[in-house]
């Protein structure tokens, strides 16, 4: 019997595109069961977009500074998506709100990451709060993407201690590497259709999640 086809995934970038490279490294390892198909950026001048094109990966600029509205700009992102017959939709660092007019058609099959222990630091700049509240962890947090800003249900969530001496750069860079496993494993669950948006909660294999997301910190054996 002949496997389906894995699931085509989208990457949304604004800038460096480190977690894209992520998934492109995921993806060649047969960690990750789906294919990169495209990669679209808001940013003409992100970084991630040599990743893409380095990896064979189609890529996009779609510069929202060409849209009049933020429902225009998410309109043309849709277009695009459809046009390439997305499956998944991963947002990588992509520093756009989104309105309805992309989450609806993509509800449960949109997936980001934010650099903090969500429900703490919505927004941004989130390495420099938790330093200055004096916390003693930082971390990041994979969630499915819903009307709320940073606040879907999360799927997968990391805590990186906070080190003596840490700026937000060294926090960032510690936190970053974990990002890097965390990403692609939730959106490997999700490609596996193990990973679901059910009744506004995220469940794994029909189980609710915690309501932080699973806690990876110090890995996971699944
Ligand atoms: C990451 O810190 C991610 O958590 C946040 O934006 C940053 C993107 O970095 N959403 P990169 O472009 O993937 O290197």
């Amino acid at each position: 019997m002949s496997q389906p086809a894995p699931p085509s995934l989208a990457v949304l970038i604004s800038g460096r595109g480190s977690n894209l490279q992520a998934f492109i490294d995921a993806c060649d390892a047969g960690q990750l069961p789906a294919r990169i198909t495209l990669v679209i950026s808001n940013n003409p001048a992100a970084a991630g977009l040599q990743r893409a094109e380095r990896a064979g990966i189609a890529t996009l600029s779609i510069d929202h500074r060409d849209y009049p509205s933020r429902e225009a700009f998410d309109q043309a992102l849709v277009d695009a998506l459809h046009s390439s017959d997305i499956d998944l939709v991963i947002l990588a660092g992509f520093m756009r709100i989104l309105t309805p007019v992309l989450i609806k058609p993509y509800l449960g099959r949109l997936l980001n990451i934010h650099p903090s222990l969500l429900p703490k630091y919505p927004g941004l700049k989130t390495h420099q709060r938790a330093l200055d509240a004096g916390d003693t962890e930082a971390g990041a947090t994979v969630h499915f993407v819903t009307q709320e800003l940073d606040g879907g249900p999360p799927v997968l969530q990391v805590r990186v201690p906070i080190e003596r001496g840490d700026t937000a750069d060294s926090l960032a860079a510690r936190v970053a590497v974990q990002e890097h496993a965390i990403y692609p494993l939730a959106a490997r669950w999700l490609a596996e259709g193990r990973l679901a948006l059910h009744d506004g909660g995220a469940t794994l294999d029909g189980q609710p999640l915690p309501a932080t997301g699973i806690d990876y910190t110090g890995g996971m054996s699944d």
